[in-house]
């Protein structure tokens, strides 16, 4: 099993956001007195990209109040609409959440340098606290009607246009909205047959504080109250897509949760979280599962990480109660400084912080093989349809960019090669168990591999489809760092069209493509390979593919 460094080292790779924040802002805005959108969170006016021009942007909606002062370190609440309906006219991204770059990952593919950081960067300089917001991004003409429509609510929902909703990755430490390689504005440009909405959440010291104040008898409510917030901020997204996505011409009932690495633990993860009331119909999980979440986990009754950092900032040597408090009224800046702080200065990265995940039994628990077995439909969403994925070289994400001979190498050497293969295997393992466990209770699952070599993606030979590689295709993003081939474009809507069918139907979707359930057999062929081999794709065995070999 792999330590929780070099899974949140994975994370931090696929969530990667840095230099350059990409701006929505080179487009006219001729929708934007025409028509608006009235939501729970406020009145919100489309913005149309001049590249886009199908697709009505609403790039930054607070779905959650500002989590700071008394709600710092507390479930996330509601958004609230402006009380004089004044109407908000977004242009760019939101800032991403506070979040810092293990330097662990600095030197691998994502963080090696300038010009391969370009790879999965976005904003990850430019934060605030104020960050639980989301995107959406809708064919105009699904706005435009819903905006003009006079029947009913939910008569209309019959026309609505089915949604994802994206979860991004990066170990539950980095990441946002703002990642180049991973916005779906052209995806939607290209079907006009589905909404995106992504989502951020908190991240780290303020997703995942595991405060000694927060655990009952410390609590103010003599609860446990030590949960994962970021997780509920996922959770509360998906309400709030639930409650106002018909405005905007999607249909609530047609709602996928999509995540990866990280974001595909807790994609996957929710079906045991909200079984009660899942709201989402379908769960997309691209190289990650909840069968994986154990290795995230922080002890959840070790509280030494958090009163480290309270010591840093001003709190140290208090009670728990005292230590809580005093970490509510600390600026948002000297947050932001401390976790975003270099090497060398009193920051996470001096202190080599690494914030795992707690069990709550609310969002996260033990036990997730238990769970599905027990064929409980209170502990477990057996109901809902997975698709999931893993890449051909997951690991090569999480090794030195940089080794004697790197950018000759077509393969890495042994003591490296061992690192990225643990990696990978986890992944495969942990993949081939939650299928096996989802068949045995009848649930219904879809699996593909990923083996896209595309130099503007991969650009050393030894790297191939490595952890993250595949998300350009999906969000049709390819081609930003360099040419892209005609090949790469087939394989990109092909995998999008796919994506669009599980999306309309999660349960027969891709099964009338052609694609037939995964039985966790290995021998069984029914793994869907994309760009494996050079063949755009192709259905045979986990044997054939050479995957989930040697798992237990
Ligand atoms: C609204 O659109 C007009 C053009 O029709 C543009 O001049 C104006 O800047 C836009 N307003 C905002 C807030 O985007
Ligand atoms: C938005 O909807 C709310 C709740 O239905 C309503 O009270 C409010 O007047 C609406 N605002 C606008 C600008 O239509
Ligand atoms: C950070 O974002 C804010 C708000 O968009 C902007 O005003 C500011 O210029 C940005 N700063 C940097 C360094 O990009
Ligand atoms: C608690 O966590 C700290 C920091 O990770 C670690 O050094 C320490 O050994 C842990 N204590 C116990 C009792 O596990
Ligand atoms: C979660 O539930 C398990 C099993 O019931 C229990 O042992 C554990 O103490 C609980 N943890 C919390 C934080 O409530
Ligand atoms: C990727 O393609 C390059 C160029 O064709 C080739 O040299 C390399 O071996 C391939 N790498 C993998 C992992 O398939």
């Amino acid at each position: 099993m792999y330590s929780i460094q070099y899974l949140a080292l994975l994370a931090a790779q696929v969530l990667l956001t840095a230099g350059t924040p990409v701006s929505l802002r080179n487009g006219c805005n001729e929708l934007n007195h025409t028509v608006t959108v009235n939501t729970t969170s406020g009145v919100f006016a489309p913005y149309i990209d001049d590249a886009f021009p199908s697709v009505a942007s609403f790039p930054d909606i607070a779905y959650a109040q500002n989590p700071t002062g008394s709600l710092r370190f507390a479930p996330p609440v509601r958004a609230r609409p402006d009380p004089n309906g004044r109407v908000t006219y977004a242009t760019d991204l939101p800032l991403g959440c506070f979040q810092y770059i293990q330097t662990a990952l600095t030197g691998t593919v994502s963080f090696y340098s300038e010009k391969s950081t370009l790879f999965q960067r976005g904003d990850s300089a430019n934060t605030t606290e104020d960050c639980l917001r989301l995107s959406i991004f809708a064919p105009k003409a699904a706005v435009e009607r819903a905006a003009s429509s006079t029947v009913e609510a939910s008569e209309d929902d019959k026309n609505g246009l089915p949604v994802v909703v994206w979860i991004h990755g990066g170990g539950f430490s980095f990441g946002g909205t703002n990642v180049p390689y991973q916005l779906s504005p052209s995806w939607v440009e290209r079907s006009r047959e589905h909404i995106v909405v992504q989502v951020q959440y908190r991240l780290n010291l303020l997703g995942q504080p595991n405060a000694a104040g927060l655990v009952a008898p410390h609590s103010a409510s003599g609860q446990n109250e030590n949960l994962n917030f970021g997780l509920l901020d996922q959770r509360l997204a998906v309400e709030w897509v639930r409650d106002n996505i018909a405005s905007f011409g999607g249909d609530p009932d047609r709602i996928t949760l999509w995540g990866q690495s990280a974001g595909a633990y807790t994609a996957d993860g929710y079906l045991f979280a909200w079984p009660q009331n899942p709201i989402i119909k379908g769960v997309i999980a691209n190289s990650g599962n909840a069968i994986a979440i154990p290795a995230y986990l922080a002890d959840a009754t070790n509280h030494t990480l958090f009163s480290t950092v309270a010591e840093r900032l001003g709190c140290g040597g208090l009670g728990p109660a005292e230590e809580l408090a005093c970490m509510r009224a600390v600026p948002a800046s000297d947050i932001k400084d401390y976790i975003q702080g270099s090497v060398g200065e009193t920051s996470a990265a001096s202190d080599g912080l690494v914030l795992g995940t707690v069990i709550d039994n609310v969002t996260l628990f033990s036990d997730y093989p238990g769970r599905i077995s027990a064929q409980d439909a209170g502990l477990y969403a057996s109901h809902i349809p997975l698709l999931t994925s893993t890449t051909t070289d997951e690991g090569t994400a999480i090794v030195p960019y940089e080794f004697s001979g790197s950018a000759t190498a077509t393969e890495l050497p042994s003591e490296l090669a061992g690192i990225a293969d643990g990696f990978t295997l986890n992944l495969e393992c942990t993949a081939l168990q939650d299928i096996k466990l989802r068949a045995s209770v009848g649930a219904t699952t879809y699996q593909f591999l990923y083996g896209g070599n595309f130099s503007d993606i991969s650009p050393v030979p030894w790297l191939g489809a490595y952890h993250t590689a595949d998300l350009p295709m999906v969000f049709g993003t390819y081609g930003l760092e360099g040419p892209s081939t005609a090949f790469e474009q087939q394989v990109s809507h092909r995998m999008q069209d796919l994506y669009l069918e599980f999306i309309k139907d999660p349960s027969e979707g891709l099964k009338r493509s052609g694609w037939p359930e995964s039985t966790g057999k290995l021998e069984d062929p029914n793994i869907m390979a994309f760009a494996v081999d050079d063949k755009l794709q192709q259905l045979a065995s986990a044997n054939h593919w050479n995957w989930g070999q040697g798992c237990a």
